[in-house]
């Protein structure tokens, strides 16, 4: 027995990925693979706001894609600036509240600046939580809350005893959002590739061939439907969520 019909995730987390193979496969370079999934994501955040998803949150730059050729790296830079600079209002208006995740010491001050100032000028709406993960990793969060505990601990707020995996979560990155129930990766690589590691621990998983710029309304809803097809054990057996799922009228 499958989720009741209609379960929406509150949350879903992407790995968007193929727009290189997308942009080859049509002999454009990359760089055109990547505006193009642009405008999927814009797809894809309205898909969510029509759905009432809570919270989404997009693969956009790993830690590791700075080893890319140098003038892709600066591409996705630009490309990052002037996608903020040109939807942060749309966003806004929509009710969108936008959250950069991730190290960004490491970005151009001009890009830092727009993110910090879409992330205050979004800090107060409420109708989709949308997280942007760029030079992100999952070890690196779990690295980094890791150090927040200790500096707290070193600081006499914590007691080392008290650390618990609630204490650990509660520093992460996006820590007042739930944990994602639908992990999605396009491009038909089968892995997390170290994307929100700690927070999809119960995540349900659903990997598409189709590749990112290809991914559209009607495949972001066979990726829910499909979601809502499967039942969430979290440990227990499948007879006691049945039970639970009754007592709870669902
Ligand atoms: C992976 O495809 C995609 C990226 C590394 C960049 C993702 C960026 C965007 C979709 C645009 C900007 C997004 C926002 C939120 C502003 P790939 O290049 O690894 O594709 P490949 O595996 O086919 O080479």
């Amino acid at each position: 027995m499958g989720a009741p019909a209609g379960v929406v995730p509150r949350h879903v987390a992407i790995v968007m990925d193929g727009n290189g193979r997308w942009a080859r496969q049509r002999r454009l370079p990359r760089t055109a693979g990547h505006r193009a999934g642009v405008k999927t994501v814009r797809v894809i955040v309205e898909e969510c706001l029509r759905r009432r998803i809570e919270a989404l949150t997009l693969f956009a730059f790993s830690s590791e894609n700075w080893r890319r050729p140098r003038a892709e790296v600066d591409l996705l830079m630009q490309l990052f600036l002037h996608t903020l600079r040109g939807e942060v209002r749309q966003l806004h208006e929509n009710g969108v509240r936008l959250r950069i995740i991730g190290e960004r010491g490491a970005f151009p001050d001009t890009l830092r600046r727009h993110m910090a100032e879409a992330e205050a000028l979004t800090a107060g709406n409420d109708a989709l939580q949308l997280q942007v993960a760029a030079n992100y990793g999952g070890r690196w969060d779990i690295a980094q809350a890791a150090q927040r505990l200790a500096a707290d601990c070193a600081a006499g707020r914590l007691a080392p005893t008290a650390i618990d995996e609630t204490a650990l979560a509660a520093r992460l990155a996006g820590a007042d959002l739930p944990d994602p129930d639908l992990f999605v990766r396009t491009g038909g690589e089968k892995r997390m590739s170290n994307f929100l590691l700690w927070q999809s621990a119960y995540a349900e998983l659903y990997f598409t061939d189709l590749l990112w710029p290809e991914f559209d309304e009607d495949a972001f809803g066979l990726a829910l439907a499909d979601y809502a097809a499967r039942q969430r054990r979290f440990g227990l057996t499948g007879e006691q969520v049945v039970a639970m799922s009754a007592r709870a009228g669902g």
